[in-house]
C-alpha cells in the first residue's frame, strides 16, 4: 500500500516538473485525463479528481494524495480536463469511472451547482459547487471556497475575522462566494467593485436584504480617483479578479493607492507573489496571496470525503514542496 501511494505521490511530483512552480507557467504538461481515459479502477483504492479547463496546472493532486497517504488509505486523484459545455455529458462518465467525488474549478463551478442533486448550505450560499461527493448514487454538491478563505485569513492573521471595512475588487465567482459569506457573518462595511458594474449592482441587490441593515453595503464603479479615496477608508482590500495571473499583468490597483494599515488579501496565487501582493508589501501593507486559501478549501473537501479531520501538515508540506515556498 505504501509503495503504491509513494508511486502516486512521486509521479505527481515528477509530472509537475523539477523546478518549483513551472506548472503555473503551463510549461509542463502534467498528466491529464479525460472522463473516458481514466484508467480502470483498482480494488480497494478510492478515487477522486479535479475537473476543469485548463487543468494541467492544478496543484490539488499532490496535496490531496498527501492527505490520504497520511491516513494510510490508498487513493488516487486525477487531473481531468473537461471543456466548457461538456460537463453534463461528463458527469455520468466520472461516476462510471468509479470516482467517489471530485473538486471542480473554472469553468464548471456554476454548472456543477445546477447538476448537483443534493446541495448543502455552503453550495446554496455560494450558488456554486467546488466539491462533489457521490453518495448512494446521488450527486452531492458543496462549496468550500468561502470557508477555506476564512480559515486561511484567520491562520495568517489571527482574530482578523470579522474584518473591518472591506473593499471587494472583483465580483466574479470567488468574490461572490466571499461576499455572501461576509453578508452572513458580518464586517464593518462592504464595498463592491467590478469591471462590469452591472455584476456588482446585481450582487448588491441580492445581498442588501441578507445584510438587513447590520452594516453599510454599497457598490462603486471602478473609477481610479473614487477608488483611491475609498481605499483610504478600507481595512481589508479583498482581490477577486484574475488580474495578476499572467506574468505580464500589472497590479490591479496602482502602487501609490496602497497604504498601511490597510491589509491586502489576494485570492490569486502564482509562482511568485502576485503583482498586488508585491505592490502592497513594497508600500508596507500586510499582504498575502491565495495559496493558503487553496490549502484550506482543499482540506475542507478532504474532510467531506474522508469524514475525518484533514491531516493539514502533510497536505501543507506537499503544497509547499510543489510551490517552492512557504504559504
Ligand atoms: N486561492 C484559491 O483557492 C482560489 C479559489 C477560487 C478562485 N481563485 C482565483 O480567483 C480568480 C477568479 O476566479 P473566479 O472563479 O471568481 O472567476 P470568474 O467568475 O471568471 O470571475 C473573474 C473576475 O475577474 C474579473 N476580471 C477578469 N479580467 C479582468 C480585467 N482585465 N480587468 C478587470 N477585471 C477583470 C471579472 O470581471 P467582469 O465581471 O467584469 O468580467 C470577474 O470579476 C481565479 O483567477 C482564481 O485563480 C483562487
Amino acid at each position: 500500500m505504501r509503495n503504491f501511494l509513494k508511486e502516486q505521490l512521486g509521479r505527481s511530483a515528477f509530472l509537475l516538473g523539477g523546478s518549483p512552480f513551472r506548472w503555473l507557467n503551463r510549461e509542463v504538461q502534467a498528466e491529464v485525463f479525460t472522463p473516458t481515459t481514466i484508467p480502470p479502477a483498482k480494488r480497494g483504492v478510492l478515487r477522486y479528481g479535479v475537473i476543469g479547463s485548463p487543468i494541467s496546472h492544478s496543484l490539488s493532486p499532490p496535496m490531496q494524495l498527501a492527505g490520504w497517504q497520511a491516513l494510510g488509505i490508498p487513493a488516487e486523484y486525477f487531473r481531468i480536463e473537461i471543456p466548457s459545455g461538456d460537463l453534463e455529458k461528463a458527469v455520468p462518465q466520472l461516476i462510471q469511472a468509479g470516482l467517489a467525488g471530485w473538486n471542480c474549478t473554472l469553468p464548471h463551478k456554476g454548472e456543477m451547482f445546477r447538476l448537483s442533486q443534493i446541495k448543502d448550505s455552503s453550495a446554496l450560499e455560494a450558488e456554486s459547487v467546488n466539491t462533489v461527493q457521490i453518495l448512494n448514487g446521488k450527486i452531492h454538491g458543496s462549496s468550500t471556497d468561502a470557508a477555506g478563505w476564512a480559515r486561511a485569513i484567520n491562520e495568517s492573521w489571527p482574530n482578523s475575522l470579522p474584518p473591518g471595512r472591506v473593499l471587494l475588487l472583483g465580483c466574479g465567482g470567488v468574490g461572490q462566494s466571499i461576499a455572501r459569506f461576509l453578508a452572513r457573518t458580518g464586517c464593518e462595511s462592504l464595498t463592491l467593485v467590478n469591471r462590469d458594474p452591472l455584476r456588482a449592482q446585481r450582487l448588491l441587490r441580492e445581498l442588501t436584504p441578507l445584510v438587513a441593515g447590520r452594516f453599510p453595503i454599497r457598490q462603486m464603479d471602478w473609477d481610479p480617483s473614487a477608488l483611491r479615496k475609498a481605499l483610504k477608508e478600507t481595512d481589508l482590500l479583498l482581490h477577486g479578479t484574475s488580474i495578476g495571473l499572467k506574468e505580464t499583468d500589472p497590479s490591479p490597483i496602482p502602487e501609490d493607492h496602497l497604504n498601511p494599515p490597510m491589509r491586502i488579501y489576494d485570492t490569486l496565487y502564482r509562482k511568485d507573489l502576485t503583482p498586488l501582493v508585491q505592490a502592497g508589501r513594497k508600500r508596507g501593507c500586510l499582504a498575502i496571496d491565495g495559496l493558503g486559501m487553496l490549502l484550506h478549501q482543499g482540506a475542507l473537501s478532504f474532510e467531506l470525503w474522508s469524514k475525518k479531520p484533514a491531516p493539514l501538515q502533510p497536505m501543507r508540506a506537499a503544497l509547499e514542496q510543489v510551490a517552492g515556498r512557504n504559504l
